[in-house]
This record gives C-alpha cells, structure tokens and sequence, in this order.
C-alpha cells in the first residue's frame, strides 16, 4: 500500500530546499540581539496568574481521559470569550484540538473528503501548512491576494468565474499571516455570503483574531451554513501560549462528533491539564486586562517599526496584529548602521514570496529603533 498523502507531504518536508519548520540555523543565524522570527506574541504571564495556574493544577485530583470532543468547561469559556450570543450557544459544535494547527488541518482534511473539491482558494502570501496538505491531497491551489480580498470582498465572485478549475473551497485568514491583513465584519459576511452562493466549503482560520479590530469572526455571518464553513481557533496566540497546545474547531454538531471519532483514533483526548489551564485563562479577567495591555503594545510597537522601516527606505508593503510584511531591499541601497546588531526574522520564500520578509514585532521589552537598526544592518549583511 502506498499513501499518496503522506509520500507527498513527507517529500515536500524533506525535499532539499524546503524550510518548513526546521529549527533556525544557528551556524548561519547564531545568538541574535533580536529574535522576530516566530509567530507568538512572546510576554511572560502575570505572575498571579502562574499561581492559579498552580492552584487548578494542584486541585487535579483525576487526570483520567477526557471526552474526546473536550471538556464542556473549555466549550463554554471558548464560546463565551469569541462572544457568540447566549442563545445561539451549543458546545458540541467545538471541538477541542491539540492547537490551531490540527484544528486547521482536521477541517481541510474533513472537507476535502465530502468530495468535490477540485481547487481551492488559498491566500498567497499565505501560512505555508495550507498549502503542504493541499498539494499532499492533489488538489489544485488558486491562489489569491489576502490584502485584495480584505479591500474588496466583491473581488471573490470574479476569481471564481475566471478560475481555469472550479474552486470547491475557500480558505481565508484574518488577521492575516504573514500580512497583518483584515477585515471588518461587514467585509467578513460579504466574503461568506459569496461563498454559500457559490457552494463554497469555507475555512476561516482566526488564529489572530483578538489582534484584529472589534472580534471580526465568520461565526457572526448570517449566510454562514455550519455544515460547510469551519471556523479554527487557537488559544497560542491570543492567550500568548502558544505552547499549551489548545485550538477549536467550529463546524456543526454532526460534524464535531464525526471528528472527534476519527481524531480519537489517533489522540484519545485533548490533554485535561491544558485544557483545564485554557479554561482557567479564557475565564480569568485579570489575563483579559494583561492582555489588552498586551495588545496596545504589540500595535504601538508595529507602527513604529513599520513607520522606522519606511524612514530606512525599506518598502513596508502592510502591517496588522503581530506581524510587519516587507519587500526585501536591495542591500547596498541600505544606509549604514554603525553597531546595529543582528536580528532573526522569517524569509518571505514559506510563505510564497520569496523577495519578501515578515518581521513578529510581538516581544515583551521590544525596544522598536533597537530592533530596526538590527533588521537594517542584518538586511545590509545578506
Ligand atoms: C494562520 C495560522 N493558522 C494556524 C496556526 C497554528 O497555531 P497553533 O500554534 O495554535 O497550532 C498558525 C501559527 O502560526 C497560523 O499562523
């Protein structure tokens, strides 16, 4: 038996030039002054929220299996933290996931086998993992320009009338990775309408979402057919935890069951101590005040490093919840930086533009000129 899936995917991943997810290189790279380069907000929890940590930790009597679907207690707190209205709450169409990243690909995945699915839309730049599993699956990737689509949502039906195969699924993310792209709620309904007109499965990826303007999420679409149009969340970046691996998969209760058997067969569970620490941090108002304070910092520190970049002739082509996306300068137009030190960011080339790169301006203690002069005289280097 051979898998085309998995020999795809592993060939993709192994293949000479292929980058994704290989440990920075540190013979090149070394020790950096300034770390961007992975996509976490990275600020240390408040130190009384480590110690509720360590008190619903230590209250863990039974650490026995979960229901496979998650704990009812994290449903509730998710649903209540994304804002959807009382009456239309139903924890069973959540489903707990070991992070946003198997959130994503249990729905790509699920939906791609409902059959019909040709193509897919996916942004480009875009998160390189959409397009490994795609390109793993056979199906064909369209892709489509993020920065267009928030501007002009309308710009969906031309895409599709002038697309060489027709697409079956839409995946959009906003805010966007790499470009700190978004959309207002209005632009978000129209993007679901189009795509319930269309017979679109939809894939909305709100990994960033609290980083975006006013919880603009595909969950508020009037148009939106739970059956079709999944929702993924995550707590890594919103709580800053990335590490405690806890994401949400939103799809209908059916759906949500089926899934949670086919991920049973493979996970058992969602682990409960993370879960029960997730519970803890979406419910708890002090991390909701730390981190609209850590919120506030991350948006002022990215304008001023995009604003700094520009005034360093480097062409910031858009910027938005934690992420600056840049077009790579050419070196020796770049003034020099006497004792600028070093910096550690991500090449555009993961992302589908290789003459590009994303800088996370996400770091408690950022000392933004700091941090530009780092990129500028990094940038001076290569
Ligand atoms: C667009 C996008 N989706 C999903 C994820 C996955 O997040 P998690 O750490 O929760 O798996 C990321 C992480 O970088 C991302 O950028």
């Amino acid at each position: 038996v051979t898998d085309p899936y998995f020999a795809r995917l592993l060939a993709s991943l192994t293949a000479p030039d292929a980058g994704y997810a290989r440990p920075a290189d540190d013979a090149a790279g070394g020790v950096v002054d300034w770390d961007l380069e992975v996509g976490e907000a990275r600020y240390p929890l408040p130190v009384d929220v480590r110690s509720d940590i360590g008190r619903v930790v230590a209250e863990l009597g039974r650490v026995w299996y979960s229901s496979p679907v998650g704990e009812a207690a994290l449903q509730n707190a998710y649903q209540d933290h994304v804002g959807l209205p009382v009456d239309s709450r139903c924890p069973a169409q959540v489903l707990v996931t070991a992070g946003g990243k198997e959130a994503a690909w249990l729905a790509v995945r699920y939906l791609l086998h409902r059959g019909e699915v040709a193509a897919a839309l996916v942004p480009s730049p875009g998160w390189e993992p959409y397009r490994l599993w795609l390109q793993a699956a056979g199906c064909v990737r369209i892709p489509y320009d993020p920065l267009a689509l928030a501007e002009a949502p309308m710009l969906l039906r031309q895409w599709l009338i002038d697309a060489a195969v027709r697409p079956g699924l839409l995946i959009v993310n906003y805010p966007h990775n790499p470009t700190g792209a978004a959309v207002s709620q209005a632009g978000m309904d129209e993007i679901v309408q189009i795509a319930a007109e269309h017979g679109l499965f939809v894939v909305s990826d709100e990994v960033y979402r609290v980083f975006g303007q006013d919880g603009v999420s595909a969950v508020f679409a009037p148009d939106r057919d739970l059956a079709r149009h999944f929702v993924v969340d995550s707590c890594s970046k919103a709580l800053t935890v990335a590490g405690l691996r806890v994401g949400f998969l939103l799809a209908d209760a059916g759906i949500v069951a089926d899934l949670a058997a086919f991920r049973a067969a493979y996970a058992s569970c969602t682990s409960v101590l993370t879960q029960r620490v997730a519970t803890l941090l979406l419910d708890s108002d002090v991390v909701r005040a730390w981190l609209g304070e850590v919120r506030a910092a991350v948006n002022s520190d990215r304008e001023v490093v995009a604003a700094a970049l520009t005034d360093r002739g480097v062409q910031v082509v858009s910027h938005g919840g934690l992420y600056v996306w840049c077009r790579t300068p050419d070196p020796a137009a770049l003034a020099e930086v006497p004792q600028g030190g070093s910096a550690r960011f991500t090449p555009g080339g993961g992302f589908g533009a290789p003459d590009h790169f994303r800088l996370c301006v996400a770091r408690a203690g950022l000392d933004p000129a700091a941090a530009v002069d780092a990129v500028v005289s990094t940038l001076r280097r290569h």
